[in-house]
């Protein structure tokens, strides 16, 4: 399969974040996960009013992606988090939206289960930051660990 670009995986994160409900914090997170068949899950961010409830958006394509099977074949990752303009369009802050600890350790057990280290791409005004998922988070607690 060929990866698409970088920039389309950052597009469809950001389509993602149009599903945002974020009347609390006001920071609409959309999330893109490409997978090695060249499938694409987006997800937003979804609050409540009992804030600590509320899932990140990461947390929110995970489980989508492991809803509708997947069990594996994770290869990157786009992040888009910022205030939304008057359209609604999420604008990326100066620094990169990157997986919270909790996020992190959701991206592993997807990935771990197909034995990948996806790329983290976090999007910020000026650019992307690019990193493995095992520099986000080393010797991970994984599937592995109870097998
Ligand atoms: N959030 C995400 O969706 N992903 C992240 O990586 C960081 C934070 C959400 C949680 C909350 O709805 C809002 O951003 C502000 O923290």
């Amino acid at each position: 399969m060929s990866a698409p670009p970088v920039s389309e995986l950052v597009e469809a994160a950001t389509a993602a974040a149009r599903g945002a409900y974020a009347p609390y914090s006001g920071f609409h997170v959309g999330a893109a996960l490409l997978f090695d068949d060249g499938a694409v899950v987006g997800a937003a961010n979804v609050e409540n009013a009992s804030y600590g409830l509320s899932l990140c958006a990461e947390a929110n394509a995970v489980a989508r992606a492991m809803a509708e099977g997947r069990r594996g074949g994770l290869v990157a990752v786009a992040i888009v988090g910022g205030r939304p303009d008057a359209a609604g369009a999420v604008v990326p802050g100066s620094a990169p939206v990157m997986p919270c600890g909790r996020c992190r350790q959701m991206l592993h057990e997807l990935a771990a289960l197909g034995g990948t280290d996806p790329e983290v791409i976090g999007v910020a005004e000026g650019g992307h930051t690019r990193l493995p998922l095992s520099a986000l988070l080393p010797h991970a607690f994984g599937p592995a660990n109870l097998a």
